[in-house]
């Protein structure tokens, strides 16, 4: 008799920037506290998920060489979680392409591990909800609820308790990728060495920033934006200070070190305004490489047949 095997399912999960990134004083369990205002960007990974004899990771496209293939993935992590639950073997494999890049800031990895919660719950038919996915979703990293989110929205506790946000229009960014990537715990705690040296500013609450999503108006978001992480990636690649004052010498409204970095967001007036940043940012040999993108866009979703909710 044969036996009926799902088919692949491909997920699309979206890279984030961190419009507002206002981090608190260092928790007792390591992390801190933050008052962030996430936007899902267009720039994202596919991750195609087929039922496999054991458990693997494949990773190709923008620096696939430096993803983890083993259980550190998130999406194996993912996979090991939702079968635990489900009372069931996690026999299956991913194929990951990269579109956003690899410790840059834009939580690529936990993209990834959303995709993965989504797509592995149709392909085993687990039903589970949104809220649930999202419980799961916080105990694999502090981003992954937001990559599952989508949209606008605004992150307290380690930036996983989140509540949407209200944002009109569609707003276009260029993101120049550095060489090379910055580990998100070392950012963090070159911020928590710049405090005990000094008092580096800190952002106050996002409440005018909110307002300005409100409004759809660029040129109001730009001088909100802020990122208390940006002192810190700074510290330990002093090189972006570059790349920020050519994004906006190139036309940009603003520019920002996008989480914890290398990656900087240049906030542009509009689409057209973006390709030409773009352009002339890619002429000043400031960075890796440059996109444009647009933001924002949904939550991991998967490609084809999308069903309700
Ligand atoms: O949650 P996630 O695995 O993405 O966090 C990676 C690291 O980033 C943590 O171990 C911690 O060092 C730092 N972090 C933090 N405060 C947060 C989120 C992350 O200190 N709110």
């Amino acid at each position: 008799m044969l036996s009926v095997v799902p088919s692949p399912i491909t997920v699309r999960a979206p890279s984030k920037v961190n419009l507002h990134l206002g981090v608190g004083d260092l928790r007792a369990d390591g992390f801190h506290d933050l008052t962030t205002v996430f936007q899902a960007l267009s720039l994202s990974d596919d991750v195609e998920i087929a039922p496999a004899a054991s458990l693997a990771v494949r990773v190709s496209g923008e620096g696939a060489a430096e993803v983890p293939t083993d259980r550190t993935n998130l999406v194996w992590k993912a996979a090991v979680r939702l079968a635990h639950l489900a009372g069931r073997a996690p026999l299956v494999e991913f194929a990951i392409t990269k579109g956003i890049p690899v410790a840059g800031g834009m939580a690529g990895g936990s993209a990834d591990g959303a995709a993965a919660l989504v797509g592995l719950n149709e392909l085993w038919d687990l039903g589970l909800t949104r809220e649930e996915l999202a419980a799961v979703a916080a105990e694999l990293g502090s981003d992954v609820p937001f990559a599952l989110h989508g949209g606008t929205a605004l992150g307290t506790g380690r930036g996983e308790r989140l509540l949407p946000v209200l944002s009109r229009n569609s707003f276009h960014w260029v993101l120049a990728l550095a060489k090379g990537g910055l580990s998100t715990p070392a950012v963090f705690a070159e911020l928590d060495r710049l405090r005990e040296h000094g008092s580096p500013p800190r952002l106050g609450e996002p409440q005018q920033l909110m307002q300005a999503l409100a409004s759809g108006d660029p040129k109001q978001l730009a001088p909100l934006l802020g990122n208390d992480l940006q002192a810190a990636a700074l510290s330990l690649k002093p090189e972006l200070r570059r790349t920020l004052r050519a994004g906006v010498t190139a036309g940009a409204l603003a520019g920002l070190v996008s989480g914890s970095g290398p990656t900087c967001a240049f906030l542009c007036e509009s689409e057209d305004s973006a390709v030409s940043v773009a352009a002339e940012l890619a002429g000043a040999g400031v960075c890796r490489s440059i996109r444009t993108a647009s933001g924002p866009v949904p939550g991991a979703r998967v490609l084809g047949g999308e069903t309700p909710g």
